[in-house]
């Protein structure tokens, strides 16, 4: 409702209550060369447009894409919002403390929600707690915290809680959370997303418009403000070609992320189109998506096609052929055999399948790779080589020294190159269930054949989480693992840090006496810094499959293609070729098997929750009963007075004079609580002893601790005290004080305050903090030489004006101390622009100018009524 374009909603064909925005008709040719990403942008932009927050400008700017990227910025409403409880209690926080302001002022509370479904899992700070596998404790040390959230998505429309040990995989939870088409009321639109985790990409494989974004800006769209971002270019990423069957995913995955780092796509969308995507299933798809921060870019994104549809299909998703029919009729489904027009991309990048080989790293670096096909003559070479980053300079006559070992009754030999240690662990980065399936199918099979692993190397299997152990268990691959063994002792990446069970006493001292140089083959994503065992010189990170099958062959001296791994029942030659999975087998394991019942049990243990948490009590009042002895949760006071015109500053005084370079983390620190700090008398006169503390980015629900924590880094340089410390000295009194005590004295006798900087204001990534510390230390506005781009848009969104000196200008070419009193006048009318004139008078008669860095009507908007939170308080009455 409201927008203009409301001309273009249509039925949709088959399905006559679904209505959308046709914004393929609305575009045009234009759109029809669109890459799918910003077709995305378009409509987001159509069916939010009310003249205001979202402009038929910025919809045009966007269809123009082709010409407009990279020099407009255009806002953007996601459908939702994930956030994780660190992250989501401040927000949390805030919209209970709005109920309370909308009740004050004689509006009605219940009005109050986000603007839209914003999904809240809680899983960071019971981060210890899940290690531990201990609810009893988890629910004990949040109490207060879980029961605020229980609290939350009792009353608040729009917010929904997954709770803590619903145990899942990250991976699935987000695309649990995701609806690929939204529906509301009969009305289609595309889902899109922005998260507080850096794995928000991860549903762009899902053909999820996605991506992370700091707390600040997630509270933002959850009051109904659109993000900014600078019109992006769009790589295209053409995957062309067959990959090698003995590539599994990891390699694929790497091989492209490769292929990412070294072009150069930062801070620009990537989308993936060609012949060979359809190679890649949905979770290698996330996979590569979730590895955007590493490569830079800022999503990755997967239209959705026929392998999405039916990877959505084993997720029980319902309605799928209602979402295929829109997501057709928008032209946001992709089908490479079409012959229609391809989008016309900023820049093509084309990556060959086919050239992706299998590769190995090591044997002292995890940045030297060896292709797979290469390893018999590279280890060899490395037996050669000078003692060095490879080398191990084994004399040419000792290269094939053999050395017996008695074993439990049996005799082995041991030689350059064995394999005595062998674990298979799922990494964070290799949570793609194909790779620990394709270990799992390699065992299976090799069992069948007769193969087996010599009883003295130490094989282990470290899943992930339980999930990758129960996907193994239900496929039936889990006792062929264990048949060649490995087994599983424990979570966690146990292996890479070194705690392997030691390795058997005669292996070790026939190691030491033949100066045999042994290899451990690990599938890690890590390096070697917690080294095996130092009786074990050669360390290879290696696919989960490639370790079983180095394990069953003993040794890192073969040559795959040539070489049997083994002799397997009859006296039969057995080599890898004959025991590898295929890809198509793999995927179909994976679709059935895997997902479908990883999916099940997700949505079972969602549906009934967990004990503990359905027993947890919460109240049901609109209004939240604050409890006022918590340290945790505490109703901040963003909404003291609902102000609707920014007031002049009189006579401010200077509480820090910073220089350049002033980070985000001198400003809001989220580490631990310095025991001399203003936060901790806070909590110790609560009654909490330091152990008790936790760190400031645990008490973000609390603006008492987070105000008192605000430049209270040890490293902070403050130009008053010459020394780095977290203190000022408060003028009137001359007292050198911590930032917070003069801030507060300040506050007391009613004078504002401002801060000095120099170049480059709130670098580092954003922190919701950041912006609201300073504003509750009674900070007005900040005079500096520049900012970093997205905190100044977070201070006006609190409410601080973001002031800039004249190009060339600063307090030294001004001749200022920072001891002086400011006054700063606005002119009546602010309107945009980098040139807006403010006149700051001295109280020693000085008058000089500075820009006022609004860009736009919306900033002057949001700073005249004192922040987007006071903004939407208002809307709300
Ligand atoms: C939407 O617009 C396209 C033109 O791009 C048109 O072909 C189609 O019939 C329209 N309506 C529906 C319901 O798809
Ligand atoms: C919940 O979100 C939807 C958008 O999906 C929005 O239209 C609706 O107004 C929100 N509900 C409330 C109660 O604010
Ligand atoms: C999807 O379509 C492509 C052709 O565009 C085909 O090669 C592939 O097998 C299909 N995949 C699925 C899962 O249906």
């Amino acid at each position: 409702p409201g927008s203009p374009y409301q001309l273009v909603i249509e039925a949709l064909t088959n399905y006559p209550q679904k209505r959308f925005y046709n914004v393929s008709k609305l575009g045009g040719t234009k759109y029809d060369v669109l890459p799918y990403s910003i077709r995305v942008l378009f409509e987001s932009s159509i069916r939010n447009c009310d003249g205001f927050l979202v402009k038929e400008t910025d919809a045009m700017n966007i269809l123009d894409w082709k010409t407009k990227q990279n020099n407009v910025e255009v806002p953007f409403c996601p459908a939702r919002v994930v956030l994780q409880d660190f992250t989501g209690i401040p927000a949390m926080v805030d919209f209970a403390a709005m109920r309370e302001a909308v009740r004050n002022a004689g509006g009605d509370p219940v009005k109050v929600n986000p603007a839209c479904p914003t999904d809240l899992t809680v899983d960071h700070s019971l981060q210890i707690d899940f290690i531990l596998k201990n609810q009893e404790m988890e629910f004990g040390r949040n109490r207060e915290r879980l029961q605020f959230f229980k609290w939350s998505s009792k009353v608040f429309k729009n917010i929904s809680i997954i709770p803590p040990e619903t145990g899942m995989a990250h991976q699935v939870n987000l695309e649990y959370l995701s609806r690929i088409v939204f529906e509301v009321k009969d009305f289609l639109y595309p889902d899109s997303v922005v998260g507080t985790d850096s794995h928000t990409t991860m549903v762009n494989g899902l053909g999820i418009l996605g991506w992370g974004v700091g707390g600040i800006e997630t509270e933002a769209v959850m009051l109904g403000m659109p993000v900014t971002l600078t019109l992006p270019e769009v790589v295209g990423c053409e995957l062309t070609g067959t990959a090698s069957p003995l590539a599994t995913s990891i390699d694929i995955v790497l091989s492209i992320t490769k292929h990412l780092r070294q072009a150069d796509v930062a801070g620009k969308f990537v989308e993936f189109f060609g012949s060979g995507v359809s190679q890649l299933s949905v979770a290698d798809r996330t996979t590569i998506a979730n590895m955007c921060p590493e490569y830079g870019a800022i999503l990755s994104f997967f239209p959705v096609d026929n392998v999405t549809l039916k990877h959505l299909k084993h997720t029980g998703k319902d309605e799928i052929s209602v979402m295929e029919a829109y997501l057709k009729a928008v032209k946001l489904f992709r089908n490479y055999e079409s012959s229609s027009r391809e989008p016309e991309y900023s820049q093509v990048l084309q990556i060959s399948l086919s050239s992706i080989i299998p590769y190995v790293s090591g044997p002292k670096r995890s940045q030297d790779r060896v292709a797979v096909n290469n390893m018999k003559s590279d280890f060899q070479a490395c037996l050669n080589e000078k003692t060095g980053v490879k080398g191990f300079q084994i004399a040419v006559e000792k290269q094939n020294d053999i050395v017996p070992v008695q074993y439990e009754g049996n005799e082995y030999k041991l030689s350059h190159g064995c394999i005595v240690i062998a674990a298979v662990i799922s990494c964070t980065n290799n949570c793609n269930p194909s790779v620990m399936l394709a270990a799992g199918l390699l065992a299976k099979k090799a069992v069948e054949a007769g193969l087996v692993v010599k009883p003295y190397i130490r094989t282990s299997l470290s899943p992930g989480s339980g999930m990758v152990t129960h996907y193994l268990s239900s496929s039936g691959v889990l006792p062929y693992l264990s048949k060649l063994g490995f087994e599983v002792v424990g979570y966690g990446c146990s292996t890479c840090v070194g705690n392997t069970a030691p390795l058997p006493e005669a292996i070790r001292n026939a190691i030491k006496q033949g100066d045999i140089i042994a290899c451990g083959v690990l599938s890690g994503t890590k390096n070697f810094e917690g080294r095996l065992c130092d009786c074990v010189r050669a360390n290879y990170l290696a696919s989960p499959p490639l370790v079983v099958a180095y394990a069953i062959a003993g040794t890192v001296r073969i040559d795959f293609e040539t070489e049997p791994l083994g002799t397997g029942f009859n006296g039969k030659s057995i080599y890898l070729r004959d025991i590898w999975p295929t890809r198509k087998e793999l995927h179909t394991v994976e679709e059935e098997c895997v997902i479908s019942s990883m999916f099940k049990e997700l949505k079972e243990k969602m549906e009934k929750g967990n004990k503990r948490w359905n027993s947890l009590e919460a109240p049901e009042s609109a209004l939240f009963p604050w409890d006022l002895k918590s340290t945790y949760i505490r109703c901040p006071s963003f909404f003291d007075k609902l102000v609707i015109s920014p007031q002049a500053i009189e006579n401010a005084h200077v509480l820090l004079y910073l220089g350049d370079s002033v980070t985000t983390d001198h400003i809001s620190p989220a580490g631990s609580i310095a025991r001399s700090s203003a936060a901790a008398k806070y909590l110790t006169n609560k009654g909490l002893t330091p152990r008790e503390f936790n760190s400031y980015g645990a008490r973000r629900g609390n603006d008492a601790v987070m105000t008192r924590g605000t430049f209270a880094n040890i490293k902070l340089l403050n130009k008053f005290i010459g020394k780095p410390a977290p203190k000022t000295i408060h003028f009137p009194s001359g007292q050198t004080l911590d930032v917070f005590e003069a801030a507060e004295l300040y506050q007391k006798e009613g004078i504002p305050v401002i801060i000095l900087a120099g170049k480059k204001y709130g670098l580092g990534s954003s922190r919701d903090w950041a912006a609201k510390g300073p504003f509750l230390l009674g900070v007005k506005a900040v005079l500096a030489e520049s900012y970093e781009k997205v905190h100044k848009s977070q201070l006006i969104g609190i409410g601080i004006a973001p002031l800039q000196f004249l190009p060339g200008e600063n307090p030294n070419t001004l001749g200022l101390t920072g001891r002086e009193q400011f006054s700063i006048l606005f002119p009546p009318e602010l309107s945009p622009g980098m040139t807006l004139d403010i006149k700051v008078s001295l109280h020693t008669g000085k008058v000089f100018s500075v820009i006022a860095l609004f860009e736009n009507d919306v900033e002057i908007t949001l700073y005249k009524y004192g922040g987007s939170l006071n903004f939407v308080a208002q809307r709300f009455l």
